[in-house]
């Protein structure tokens, strides 16, 4: 297991510097990837031996680069797990063409690009990609029109994939965080949403990156190797439950 690489895209902080932290900890060796250079040479200080490569996954041209870098220092990978992610929430009306396109850009394109760009690293010895969606793109809700969508192509991009590289020993599986207090989420979750998400979900709070992690780490590791092609919510039970009115809380 020390000599396996795992690459983690937006690695810089949140989810997916939990991640890297705990790969790290499993005696991994880790890669970081950011197009926020300076939240990631921070993070990267914190795991000693940690790669860190500055690139932005939407950009085919830097998404290259980027391979080239780990297959020049590492020479092998091992994991692939496409963690960066922007959310926009608005409605229709108000989301115009270049708002969606934002949106696109990382939460799908990125997942794309980077999935491709590892191929002949992970193939070469079998690996794991692991996808992080939403419980957005498992459930519609409003605001959603473009983060839900593209977390809904997430999913289905991970069964392509599951269906796809299964033969040449690579396997694909998603993760749908529920709310998690990051970055990310205190920048589009008022007070209302947050009192909101707390009625509607079972075990009644967040979860925590660290939560996440472990989650994607079991998916990327070898115990779960008979595991593909598939969507599992790490969401408090959010996604199981249809009717989640406050007044029927006893
Ligand atoms: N926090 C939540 O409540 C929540 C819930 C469901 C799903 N998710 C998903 O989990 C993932 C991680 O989210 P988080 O909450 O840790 O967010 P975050 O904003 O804290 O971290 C995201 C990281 O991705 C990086 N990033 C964004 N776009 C990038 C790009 N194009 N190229 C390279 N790096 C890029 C950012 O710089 C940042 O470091 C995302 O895919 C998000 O959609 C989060």
């Amino acid at each position: 297991m020390k000599d396996t690489v795992t690459l983690i895209t937006g690695a810089a902080r949140g989810i997916g510097l939990a991640t890297a932290t705990l790969f790290h900890a499993e005696g991994r060796r880790v890669v970081l990837l950011d197009r926020d250079a300076e939240e990631l040479a921070t993070a990267a200080a914190t795991l000693p031996g940690a790669l860190s490569v500055t690139c932005d996954v939407s950009i085919p041209k830097q998404v290259a680069q980027a391979l080239t870098e780990v297959e020049q220092s590492c020479g092998r990978l091992d994991i692939l797990v496409n963690n960066a992610g922007v959310a926009d929430f608005g409605p229709l009306a108000e989301t115009d063409f270049a708002r969606w396109r934002r949106v696109m850009d990382t939460n799908l394109d990125g997942v794309f690009l980077m999935s491709q760009a590892c191929l002949p690293l992970l193939s070469a010895r079998g690996g794991a990609i692991v996808n992080i969606a939403s419980i957005s793109g498992l459930r519609a809700s409003t605001l959603r029109i473009a983060y839900g969508t593209s977390k809904a192509a997430v999913i289905h991009l991970t069964k392509q994939q599951a269906a796809e590289l299964g033969e040449v020993g690579i396997r694909a599986n998603c993760v749908c965080p529920g709310p998690v207090n990051t970055k990310l989420a205190l920048a589009v979750h008022s007070p209302e949403i947050r009192a909101a998400y707390h009625d509607a979900i079972p075990l009644n709070r967040y979860g925590t990156e660290r939560e996440i992690a472990e989650v994607i780490c079991f998916l990327a590791s070898e115990r779960a190797s008979f595991v593909t092609g598939q969507v599992v919510a790490s969401d408090g039970g959010f996604d199981s439950t249809g009717v989640g009115l406050p007044a029927l809380r006893t």
